[in-house]
């Protein structure tokens, strides 16, 4: 305590002097002045020296500091943390940066291995931007592990995946005399209610979905199209684009869980809407909403129904496994905090006519 003080006062000591030496054009700072300023610190120092009676070094933070604040946050379901989150609290206890680096492809497999769970998740909302801070601790997501590169893969991975298939569309309807309209029963079926998850749909078919829209859809009918953009421009590759094709990524456990394109990344809201209501065969917009409130919502009471109700959770673990069951649970949340923070996603309900 009393220590603590002194450091203090030396430090106020050093920053008059600094403070003094920096106005030093105006010659008032006379040599006397330095002796008794001098001598002084000199006297202070050596009293710190007496009253501290352990060496500098040894002034760890205790790892329960760290433990509280992370615990606040995220709990281990077991007794004890996993090996690297005991790692993860000595490290941080040692360093002097009140910054809890959480390592984003260790977090994924603790928590689809069921030995971490969030104590809510409204906390990733804040965890995104590097913005969530207990008991003075800042928690922070790191991308490690090859995430980046996964990302990457992915992201080319769809877009050949879903060249080759339209090439060979084109090439069909092109030789027969049938219109536009055909293929596009292959993408989604036209009826009285016509409703299109764009999230779906590969990024490089998205003109083609669009242009078969404006087509096929028959006078005096609405159609609606539901996508999800980024909420902001997101660097490609950067920590906020990976951060938000987590959740849209293939699975790794429960691989078949999910069948969404890199659309979400890449869709603009202007440019869709420009699409739809321009040119030859234009569409008339009925309405434009934001739903990413009411959509994130949804993901968590689909959450919240693969915890409590026991006959889809029973069948979710018999196809995937205990892990895939945890993975989808806890991606769904991601989702929501994602749609949640302002910053990552945006999702979008259009209603246009003919
Ligand atoms: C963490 O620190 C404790 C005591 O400070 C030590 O007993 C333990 O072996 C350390 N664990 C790791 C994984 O470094
Ligand atoms: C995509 O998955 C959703 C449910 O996860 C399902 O309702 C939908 O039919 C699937 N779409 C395609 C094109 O497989
Ligand atoms: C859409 O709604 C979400 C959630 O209510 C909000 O955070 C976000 O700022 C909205 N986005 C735009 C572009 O209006």
């Amino acid at each position: 305590m009393l220590s603590n003080k002194l450091d203090a006062l030396s430090w106020n000591l050093a920053s008059f002097i600094a403070a003094d030496a920096s106005q030093s054009k105006v010659p008032s700072f006379s040599s006397n002045h330095l002796v008794v300023v001098v001598v002084v610190l000199i006297g202070v120092l050596t009293f710190i020296s007496l009253c501290k009676p352990q060496p500098r070094l040894s002034q760890v933070t205790p790892p329960i500091v760290p433990v509280k604040a992370l615990l606040s946050v995220i709990t281990p379901t077991a007794a004890a943390w996993p090996a690297d989150y005991i790692q993860l609290i000595n490290y941080t206890a040692s360093s002097r940066t009140k910054t809890i680096s959480i390592s984003l492809s260790s977090l994924i497999e603790n928590i689809c291995h069921r030995k971490i769970e969030f104590r809510n998740y409204q906390d990733l909302i804040h965890l995104f931007s590097g913005a969530l801070v207990v008991h003075g601790w800042r928690l922070e997501l790191v991308i490690d592990g090859g995430i980046g590169s996964k990302v990457f893969g992915w992201v080319i991975g769809n877009y050949f995946q879903s060249k080759s298939p339209r090439r060979r569309q084109l090439k069909r309807t092109h030789g027969s005399s049938s219109p536009k309209g055909n293929i596009l029963f292959k993408l989604f079926p036209l009826n009285v209610n016509t409703h299109i998850d764009l999230d779906c749909t590969s990024f490089s078919q998205v003109d083609y979905a669009l242009d078969s829209l404006r087509v096929d859809l028959v006078r005096d009918q609405t159609a609606t199209l539901e996508f999800t953009t980024p909420a902001s421009s997101l660097e490609f590759l950067g920590k906020d684009f990976i951060i938000c094709a987590i959740s849209l990524m293939s699975r790794k456990y429960a691989k078949e869980g999910n069948n969404r394109t890199t659309s979400s990344l890449f869709l603009d809201l202007k440019y869709v809407l420009q699409y739809l209501t321009t040119g030859e065969e234009a569409l008339v917009l009925d309405s434009l909403i934001n739903i990413s409130k009411e959509h994130a919502e949804k993901l968590v009471a689909a959450a919240d129904r693969l915890d409590k109700d026991k006959t889809i959770r029973t069948a979710f673990v018999h196809e995937w496994g205990i892990e895939g069951y945890s993975e989808e649970r806890f991606m769904l949340g991601w989702e929501a905090a994602l749609l949640l923070s302002g910053k990552h996603l945006a999702r979008w309900r259009l209603v246009v006519r003919k």
